[in-house]
């Protein structure tokens, strides 16, 4: 008699909680599903052909406007004041122009994924633009091509190129390092004086950087102060019409 008592008043309770319960999973199940949804990318990305991707090139204002990056597609329509029709960097919009990324080619062949002959640091640079696109804007897919095959899988290509750019980050690391080592000059640049470098420490002298490292004419050389007994060293280039023991200079 008793026991029948406690299990009915066990079995109330627990039809009186599971109610709630329920609805309190089920809507946790429900909201982690759709959260993860909307988080994810797809599993399976959209695959392009050369010749779909350049249909959202931006002439179509109705389409979104898509780009390629060593394969890679994103959806770039929130900058379409730089990649829209017209825009400074509307060569980019409806194909992979890769190569663009570090030669600034934006004419005739110029515009190609090919990577070929390119610096192991100019290839980390193409990575690193393909990085920005990830945080920047949305993946969308994959380009079928020289990067991805008809089954989305990464070519050889894709895998050289990264495996590339992985050393070329290796290099630029190692070369900061070195550069470290030597403190860089100040600059400055004002319009009554014009540009100027000098050094609290030394004497500034422009320094060669290695090719591998020299990605763009800007980034070839480096400004840096060497103490006196240090100007002997090769490869040290005094500013042109600077004193050799001027500890600033006049460009
Ligand atoms: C190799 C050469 C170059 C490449 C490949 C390149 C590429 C790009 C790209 C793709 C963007 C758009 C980024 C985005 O989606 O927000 C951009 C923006 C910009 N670029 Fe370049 N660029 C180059 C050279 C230059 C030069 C020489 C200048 C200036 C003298 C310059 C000035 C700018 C400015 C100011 C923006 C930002 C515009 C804005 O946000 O409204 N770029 N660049
Ligand atoms: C761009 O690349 C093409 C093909 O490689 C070349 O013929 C052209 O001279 C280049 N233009 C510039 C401005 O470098
Ligand atoms: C390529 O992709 C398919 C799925 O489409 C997969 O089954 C296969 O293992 C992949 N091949 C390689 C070499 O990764």
């Amino acid at each position: 008699m008793i026991k029948l008592k406690t299990k009915e008043n066990q079995g109330m309770r627990w039809s009186a909680l599971s109610l709630p319960l329920s609805v309190l999973l089920l809507s946790f199940l429900l909201f982690k599903f759709f959260h993860l949804k909307s988080q994810s990318p797809p599993s399976t990305p959209r695959l392009f052909t050369p010749e779909e991707l350049a249909l959202y090139n931006g002439s179509d204002p109705n389409l979104p406007i898509l780009l390629g990056i060593i394969g890679s597609v994103f959806d770039v329509t929130k900058g379409k004041s730089h990649y829209g029709a017209g825009g400074g960097y509307n060569h980019f919009a409806g194909r992979d122009a890769s190569r663009a990324f570090v030669s600034g080619n934006f004419t005739g062949d110029g515009l190609t994924d090919s990577l070929r002959d390119l610096s192991s640091t100019e290839v980390k640079s193409i990575v690193d633009w393909r990085d920005f696109y990830f945080r920047t804007y949305t993946f969308v897919g994959k380009l079928v091509g020289r990067y991805y095959d008809s089954d989305g899988n990464s070519t050889k290509y894709l895998k050289g190129a990264e495996a590339k750019a992985a050393r070329g980050a290796q290099l630029l690391e190692k070369q900061k390092n070195e550069e470290a080592k030597i403190p860089s000059c100040n600059s400055r640049w004002s319009q009554d004086e014009g540009s100027e470098v000098w050094c609290d420490d030394g004497y500034p002298r422009l320094v060669q950087r290695p090719v591998e490292i020299a990605i763009t004419g800007k980034m070839s050389k480096r400004c840096a102060c060497f103490k006196k007994d240090e100007l002997d060293q090769q490869g040290l280039e005094v500013y042109e019409g600077c004193d050799y023991f001027a500890s600033k200079c006049k460009l």
